[in-house]
């Protein structure tokens, strides 16, 4: 019998011409996410299935997909939807898509680190509200990033990324994480590794790129805001839950910190209301990976781990 793939929301075409060879494709015919009783309908049988980042993988999801389940493709890098020790005990392969999201996502943490330090939301939203202006020596003044600390949470492929592109703007490197970076990245990036602690004192620019684990869950709470500079920004490009967006919301109100941007939230699509009343936060839509090479990037990577699987082969990019 040919194998039941299962595709959770549609996905480049270059992605499901190379899955359609590979066995019986079902792809859901709704552009947006399937209801927990959707998706567990639609994995029934499956061998394979190609998840989004907001489809729930968990025991309940792989009960209902059943015994041929063999492999669960996660379109994104981030796997903290996918209970990757639950799949492992069933010896169910879990792959995600690092690698080919790493550039288009620190182009957006540059431009949220830009559009929070030189006010543009802000600025943009007054011009098209058609407000009077005029040129002055004082008029929408920003933050300068020249000789500006960039402090880096997670120097993996996306911080080394963005702190790359810092560099070029002329910040200094300090970063934290679960692992210290090779010599060679610390050298290119000059980039000094330091506590959690010391960052946040010592940032102008704090940066989040670790994965949303039970461990890094509200990493950024009201004590990590309270440590941070007055004069900071906070920019968070990984996953909303990382920061405890209450406590942001106050310590925004407060003065705590000097702004943030955003493109992730606690519980996407909704974002906390008191963030919608401040001017100095900027809120992106979830755009990290949203170009067009980079979205078919990722639905081809997925699509290779499923069929890289289904051969009996390793797949390219499995969940370690
Ligand atoms: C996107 O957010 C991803 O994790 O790939």
């Amino acid at each position: 019998m040919r194998p039941r793939i299962v595709v959770t929301r549609p996905i480049p075409a270059p992605a499901l011409d190379l899955l359609a060879p590979a066995g019986e494709l079902w792809v859901s015919a709704e552009d947006r996410p399937l209801s927990v009783t959707e998706l567990h309908e639609a994995v029934a049988g499956a061998d394979a299935v190609v998840t989004l980042l907001h489809d729930r993988v968990d025991d309940a999801f792989l009960d209902a997909a059943g015994p041929a389940l063999r492999v669960v493709a996660n379109v994104a890098v981030g796997v903290d939807n996918v209970d990757v020790d639950a799949c492992r005990a069933r010896g169910v392969v879990a792959t995600n898509t690092p690698g080919v999201l790493t550039e288009a996502t620190a182009d957006l943490a540059l431009a949220l680190i830009l559009m929070a330090t030189r006010r543009l939301g802000e600025a943009e939203r007054l011009v098209r509200r058609g407000e009077r202006w005029s040129w002055s020596m004082t008029f929408h003044l920003g933050r300068g990033l020249q000789g500006a600390t960039l402090g880096v949470v997670g120097l993996g492929q996306i911080g080394t990324a963005t702190a790359r592109r810092a560099r070029a703007l002329g910040m200094e490197i300090v970063y934290t994480g679960r692992r210290r970076a090779s010599p060679e990245v610390e050298q290119e990036l000059g980039a000094r590794f330091t506590t959690l602690d010391d960052l946040l004192r010592t940032s102008d620019v704090v940066s989040l790129h670790c994965p949303l684990t039970p461990e890094t869950h509200h990493l950024v709470d009201a004590d990590a805001l309270r440590a941070m500079k007055p004069s900071a920004f906070l920019v968070n490009t990984t996953r909303g839950p990382v920061v405890d967006e209450g406590a942001l919301v106050g310590a925004l109100r407060a003065g705590a910190i000097a702004g943030a941007g955003l493109d992730v939230f606690e519980r996407e699509p909704e974002v906390h209301p008191g963030l919608l009343e401040l001017e100095q936060v900027v809120l992106l839509p979830h755009l990290g990976s949203a170009t067009i090479e980079t979205r078919e990037a990722m639905g081809l990577l997925a699509a290779e781990n499923v069929v890289a699987v289904l051969r009996g082969h390793a797949p390219p990019t499995p969940v370690t």
